[in-house]
């Protein structure tokens, strides 16, 4: 197994992420297996108690783990599969290591950081690098190890004595150092002497850069002269230092490496030819780099536009919407526009503002009338509900192509039995708790007198009714398939009690859990595209895969035609981007995955739909 490392210097957010899953997609590139794990040096456990506007979004695994977006930015790029396990925080590491003491595994011996808490983390490192994480089934060849935060903070001080301490575990042909430097721009000049700085610290602790990523905040690249004075002054050779300036899109970035020849240097300097790859991942590997080429060259000739209105909760926070926004970016790509996303705050759409603020609620309603297609995403409370109702409401009469994601699709619900079956006070009880048209209910299953409810977490089976084979257009998106599986986290659900009276007035559940007893997707077959899912399909899109039923969705805000372009293209390529060994029936699931537990006093705050 080869680990590349990758930390950062000077300052966070500078793309540290972006960089490192690109390098991974670029050894992919040559045949090689990637995997990737994520070190944040925080004391929480998981991401699923985080408040949202303090953390982006909550982004969910095929085993029901909430992390945080880095991990999303892997498998999209990667296209594998990552667990809990792929995320490290300090907290889980002192929890590991506090159980094995009172356990007795130490024999008694005074438990430190070094050694106990740095071994913690090389074990866990080397664990979880050899899960296999695609179809292959096979151990991966590279693992990239993002070690969050900044070299030098204290909080990272033990990951990166682990670090220094586990380039000898493995051999110096197995261990790479990508550091991320920042290089500002003074006046026009590129100042060296941060990444100089930053890298005499990182050597100060014991680990040397093979590569040097320096990110420069502009259109400008990297100078020769500025190369060479890195290379002067942090003791590497030129060839070791790369510039990473801002380019038109994230995807370019694996190219721009790639012309700095990165690739064959982590051949040499990894001792990859040693790998012996077979005939059949080089070609693999090959492919993919065309079709990566053909993606991002295809992106920059676009002319024709496709406009969407995201109606949503936290638009000022556009992190939190991070793989609705991704989803919809792939989509484009395949149908070959150009995005122009609206974010449109739900509240703005509601009479009360075009009492108080007439301007924003014009503004905002013009977005909506304007816009190709209307998505609703996911979200949580009551705030901002009937403003989405409203433009939910517009999308059906007026046959607008209408998304909805999981809170958006129990509002679909919500909409339909208001409007056309004359339940006027139809609403979901986590708005009004003792409502007496509770269309959207808490999962029976699940205790609502014990405050420790939990969740429905990670990759759930839907299965298509009988006969959707003949209309449904998300089925034949997913290639026609009977059975499919995305990723789901809530903990309300269409309530059953009305599923029939539902279904009788015309609203038609296409899509169902295995025991038809879940109400999974919506479709009405006499509107362009008008799709609820409950689960949040955005979790499993990929820049070469997107998404069905997102696809489906910004090919209908283009126009019919290329809705039906797209859906003969899936119904003969379809492939779902989850290992074989992941879809597995419910019933099996909930025997082996811990459902979580909400911590009493949190729920508010976090209760995803
Ligand atoms: C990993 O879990 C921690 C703890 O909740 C969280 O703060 C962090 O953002 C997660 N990282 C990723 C990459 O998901
Ligand atoms: C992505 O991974 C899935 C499952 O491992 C596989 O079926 C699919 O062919 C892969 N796609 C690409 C473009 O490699
Ligand atoms: C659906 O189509 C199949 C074949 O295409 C046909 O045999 C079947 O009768 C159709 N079912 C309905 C309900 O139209």
């Amino acid at each position: 197994m080869k680990y590349i490392v990758v930390s950062g210097g000077v300052v966070s957010g500078i793309g540290k992420g972006v960089i490192a899953s690109s390098t991974g997609l670029l050894l992919k590139t040559i045949g090689l297996k990637v995997t990737a794990i994520k070190i944040d040096p925080y004391m929480n456990i998981d991401a699923g108690t985080m408040r949202p506007t303090e953390h982006g979004e909550v982004y969910v695994l095929n085993d029901g783990g909430e992390v945080d977006l880095d991990l999303g930015n892997y498998e999209r790029y990667l296209n594998v599969t990552l667990s809990r396990d792929n995320n490290i925080t300090t907290g889980k590491i002192y929890r590991e290591v506090i159980e094995k003491e009172r356990k007795g595994e130490y024999l008694g011996k005074t438990v430190q950081i070094v050694p106990h808490v740095t071994n913690a983390i090389q074990d866990w490192i080397e664990r979880v690098a050899k899960i296999p994480v695609d179809n292959s089934g096979e151990e991966p060849d590279v693992c990239i190890v993002e070690l969050g935060g900044t070299v030098g903070d204290i909080e990272s001080a033990p990951f990166v004595e682990a670090m220094r301490q586990f380039q000898f575990r493995v051999g110096h042909d197995n261990f790479a150092l990508l550091h991320v430097s920042l290089v500002p721009d003074m006046h026009g000049e590129q100042k060296t002497k941060p990444t100089q700085t930053t890298v005499h610290s990182l050597r100060g602790l014991g680990l040397l850069p093979d590569l040097i990523a320096c990110r420069l905040l502009g259109p400008q690249s990297l100078l020769p002269t500025t190369k060479e004075k890195i290379s002067m002054f942090c003791h590497v050779a030129p060839e070791q230092v790369f510039g990473v300036h801002d380019v038109s899109s994230v995807y370019h970035v694996p190219l721009l490496l790639q012309s700095q020849g990165i690739v064959e240097y982590l051949r040499k300097r990894l001792n990859l030819a040693a790998l012996n790859l077979p005939e059949t991942m080089l070609l693999k590997g090959q492919t993919l780099q065309k079709r990566w080429k053909e993606l991002t060259t295809g992106q920059e000739r676009l002319f024709d536009t496709v406009s969407i209105a995201l109606v949503g909760k936290y638009t000022d926070l556009k992190d939190s919407y991070m793989s609705v926004t991704k989803a919809l970016e792939h989509c484009a790509f395949r149908v070959h526009r150009r995005l122009i996303i609206h974010w449109v705050e739900s509240s703005d759409l509601e009479p009360e503002t075009q009492e108080t603020n007439a301007a924003k609620y014009h503004d905002a309603w013009r977005a909506v009338v304007g816009a190709g297609g209307i998505l609703v995403p996911g979200g949580f409370g009551s705030r901002g509900t009937e403003g989405m109702l409203l433009a939910i409401k517009y999308a059906r009469e007026q046959k607008i192509p209408f998304l909805g994601i999981c809170l958006g699709f129990q509002l679909a619900v919500i909409e339909w039995a208001r409007h056309v079956m004359g339940i006027t006070d139809a609403t979901s009880s986590e708005f009004f708790i003792d409502t007496q048209s509770p269309l959207v209910m808490f999962m029976p299953e699940i205790s609502k007198t014990h405050m420790g409810g939990t969740m429905r977490l990670g990759l759930r089976p839907t299965v298509f009714e009988p006969g959707t084979e003949n209309w449904s257009r998300v089925r034949k998106l997913y290639g026609g398939a009977s059975k499919i599986w995305e990723r789901h986290r809530h903990r309300y659900e269409v309530n059953p009690a009305y599923v029939q009276r539902l279904q009788d007035s015309g609203l038609v559940f296409a899509g169902k859990d295995e025991k038809g007893e879940r109400m999974q997707i919506l479709e009405l077959p006499d509107h362009p595209y008008f799709v609820g899912l409950q689960a949040h399909p955005e979790f499993c899109t990929r820049p070469l895969n997107p998404s069905p039923p997102f696809l489906g969705f910004v090919s209908a805000s283009c126009n019919q035609g290329v809705l039906e372009e797209q859906i003969n293209v899936q119904l003969h390529n379809f492939k779902p981007p989850h290992p074989e060994g992941s879809m597995v029936s419910e019933s099996i699931l909930r025997s082996s995955i811990p459902e979580k537990t909400i911590v009493n006093g949190h729920v508010n705050g976090i209760v995803g739909e």
